[in-house]
């Protein structure tokens, strides 16, 4: 290179350098400005005193008027003291998105790191990558608030439990199990509000409450639809683990973030009101409307309004909003360069490979070779998108890699969409398709859905693949010269039994939406420089299923006597087109039982002792156990017993004894690598009262007495729990 380039290269970067600082610096403090003499020596405004003093000496400055156009997400400013307006409603499940008025993308930011839908990334059943998602997505956060461009509070994760297959928000949620959603949206915050003592990266808002999943079914949608459910099990479990770290929405006192929706329908706003004690903030405009008449009318007071704000100022104040100057605090010194990083792209094809799950793989076709496979088919309406990979809540990706160019990586591509679009209204396309799968050494399909089929507002009416999807594939694989692999891609479960029981259709993939590396990491798997590890985080039920289930009935447990089947591989037990947890290996696992008690004595507290009362051999109350470190724990080997090196997701159920209406519930799981004839112990502690209890009908949580059953793959261990010898009094 002539060296003539070295100086204005070397300018160049300079310069970038000098338009970065000058970004970073270029919001303007949203409080507390220490160039604003009039306000800034409030006491408010001192970092050296507790949140708590600065909070209240805050609120005692605010006047109703302005305290109540601080209840809405795009709270008004206080000019009088130096406050500027705040919007509060941001979104980022899987990346900093540009769905929510808070942000936007552009100038130096025009896009950000694009993770894999949810669905996806929880299918790796590994709670470090989903922490270490959120540290890269609240990094990127900062950034682009540094430069103007976002909040710092995010409406993410969305913790609804994914109730029924056809739901179109089913791709942003951690899936039907409430202990994988809960570690999920536990570890995500994590990573995104950083783990700083009081102060936060970003603050996590926890969405929707409960009994949300449901969009637009038979002309029944969620703005209408008065949800009637019981408050049992799944909501507490995920709140109980989410809410230790977040400040997540719920109606409670400990909760400092708020509902992000609430229903502002009502015929009678300040009636509505006055039962909505505990909510902080409306996304929307009710409560800056209504608040005033609500006060007036004695539906609510002041003194409600104040505690909502104390809620939402700490949590302004814990993200240093009122420490003046942004640049000079933790996290102010990220900026453009911090976006899109290498690093940053790097794990999201990283967590689209530990996503993607394995469905078939019959006589081991699968991994590809380039050597055996130099020609490769690729075939279908998603075998070159890029949009449709990072499904909805997403925002401007930094790059793309289709599913196309991933495979060209690796072999020639013969490309032919097959249909026009995931709709394959008719069969124009198929004979090309057909012409290229007889060409080729091997074929692949790369079928299934996108948001023309499911989103917010669109629920599926049919759980098979779209219009003439099925017959493209099955005609392929009947004329192609190699074998042919069938690629998925979609956030809710498809009946493709016809492809699971076709012979001629060697192998399956679930790839989720695999965000904007997805096609890459699909590739990756194909050819086997990735060993796929994921495993279905939901049921995939036949088509049939769905006519027996409204999506407007709720209930998750069966009801035989209506012909009710029953929900999620909790209460439902008929067949399966593939189960929870399914998802295969190039290698094999060999999973035994190391270590584990019989029996586990439970402790109770002094006072439900009585020496002359019989023991409960039914139950005993959760709220009457020292559940403090009552743990029930096993060590698990795991052999791979392959030759090829893997990562192994280990799932422990357990089955409560007699009839408590439930015949397994996942009580832990973790994924471990595990070299090809290397052996590994993995040791599982299982929490008795949170995980071996149960919620009866009457919503009392309680651990059953007697033989509990842990069922680790095909491994089962038995064990007993008994209360202590002395007696407690009946509950
Ligand atoms: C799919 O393609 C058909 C034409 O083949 C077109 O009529 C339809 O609008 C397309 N659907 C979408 C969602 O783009
Ligand atoms: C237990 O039973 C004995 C004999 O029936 C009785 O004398 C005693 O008072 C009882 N103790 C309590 C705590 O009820
Ligand atoms: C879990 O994810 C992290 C982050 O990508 C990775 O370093 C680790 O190897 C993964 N664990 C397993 C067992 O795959």
């Amino acid at each position: 290179m002539p060296s003539t380039f070295t100086t204005p290269s070397f300018l160049f970067v300079l310069l970038l350098l000098t338009a970065s600082f000058c970004l970073v610096n270029s919001r303007a403090p949203f409080a507390c400005d220490p160039s604003d003499e009039a306000t800034k020596d409030f006491p408010f405004c001192r970092t050296s005193m507790p949140i708590s003093e600065r909070v209240k000496d805050l609120i005692g400055r605010l006047t109703l008027q302005e305290k109540i156009k601080l209840l809405v997400n795009n709270a008004a400013g206080v000019t009088r003291l130096g406050i500027k307006g705040y919007e509060w409603w941001s979104e980022a499940l899987h990346g900093v998105s540009n769905v929510g008025p808070g942000t936007r993308f552009g100038g130096d930011i025009p896009a950000a790191t694009s993770f894999p839908q949810v669905i996806t990334t929880v299918a790796s059943f590994n709670a470090s990558l989903w922490e270490a998602i959120g540290r890269v997505v609240s990094d990127e956060a900062r950034a682009m608030y540094n430069g103007g461009n976002a909040g710092l509070t995010y409406w993410s994760p969305n913790v609804n439990i994914f109730r029924d297959p056809r739901w179109g928000r089913g791709q942003e949620t951690p899936g039907e199990d409430p202990i994988v959603a809960g570690k999920y949206a536990a570890s995500y915050v994590r990573g995104l509000q950083g783990n700083d003592g009081n102060r936060l990266k970003v603050a996590a808002c926890c969405k929707h409450y409960t009994a949300y999943d449901l969009d637009n079914w038979n002309g029944v949608d969620r703005f209408h639809f008065n949800a009637k459910i019981r408050l049992t099990s799944h909501l507490g479990l995920v709140l109980k683990k989410a809410k230790l770290l977040v400040l997540c929405a719920l109606t409670t006192k400990s909760m400092a973030f708020p509902l992000a929706l609430i229903q502002t329908s009502s015929a009678t706003p300040s009636a509505a009101l006055g039962s909505l004690t505990g909510l902080d903030l409306d996304c929307g405009p009710f409560l800056a409307v209504h608040t005033e008449d609500a006060i007036k009318r004695g539906r609510l007071s002041e003194t409600d309004v104040n505690g909502a704000l104390v809620n939402t100022l700490t949590v302004q104040m814990r993200l240093g909003m009122f420490d003046g100057e942004p640049s000079a605090q933790p996290y102010g010194n990220l900026g453009p360069r911090d976006v899109c990083t290498r690093a940053h792209q790097e794990l999201a094809l990283e967590a689209a490979r530990q996503g993607i799950v394995l469905l078939k793989n019959k006589g081991h076709e699968l991994p590809l070779s380039s050597h055996r496979h130099r020609t490769v088919a690729v075939i279908g309406p998603n075998s070159d998108v890029t949009e449709a990979m990072i499904g909805n809540y997403a925002g401007v990706p930094c790059g793309y890699t289709t599913p196309l160019q991933g495979i060209g990586r690796y072999a020639k591509t013969l490309h032919q969409h097959g249909c026009s679009n995931v709709s394959c209204a008719d069969d124009q396309l198929f004979g090309r398709a057909l012409h290229v799968a007889r060409q080729a050494d091997a074929t692949i399909l790369v079928m299934g859905l996108d948001q023309s089929i499911e989103a917010e507002f669109r629920d599926r009416s049919s759980l098979l693949l779209p219009g003439k999807q099925q017959e493209l594939v099955t005609k392929v694989a009947s004329a192609a010269k190699g074998p042919t692999v069938l690629v998925l891609m979609s956030g809710g479960p498809i009946d493709v039994s016809f492809a699971k029981n076709d012979p001629r259709i060697a192998a399956i993939l679930w790839a989720g939406y695999p965000g904007q590396a997805g096609g890459a990491a699909i590739a990756d798997v194909l050819f086997g420089t990735t060993n796929p590890g994921g495993k279905l985080p939901i049921t995939w039920y036949p088509e049939d299923y769905i006519s027996k289930l409204p999506m407007t009935i709720m209930a998750l447990r069966m009801d035989p006597k209506r012909g009710y089947p029953g929900r999620t591989y909790r209460f439902y037990y008929g067949p399966v087109v593939y189960p929870f947890g399914h998802g295969l290996s190039y290698t094999n696992f060999l999973q035994t039982l190391a270590k584990a008690p019989t029996s586990i004595t439970i402790p109770l507290h002094g006072h439900h002792k009585h020496p002359n009362a019989t023991i409960s051999k039914t139950a005993v109350r959760v709220t009457h156990a020292k559940c403090n470190k009552l743990t029930v724990t096993v060590h698990i080997d795991v052999k791979n017993i392959g030759s090829r090196d893997g990562s192994h997701t280990l799932l422990v159920f357990s089955t409560p004894p007699g009839h408590w209406g439930q015949h397994k519930q996942l009580v832990a799981f973790d994924r471990v690598h595990v070299l090809a004839g290397a052996q590994q112990r993995v040791r599982i502690n299982i929490h008795v009262c949170k995980y071996l209890s149960v919620v009866d009908r009457f919503g009392i949580r309680r651990i059953p007495m007697g033989q509990h059953s842990l069922h680790i793959g095909d491994t089962h261990h038995s064990f007993s729990l008994q209360a202590t010898t002395l007696g407690i009094i009946k509950s």
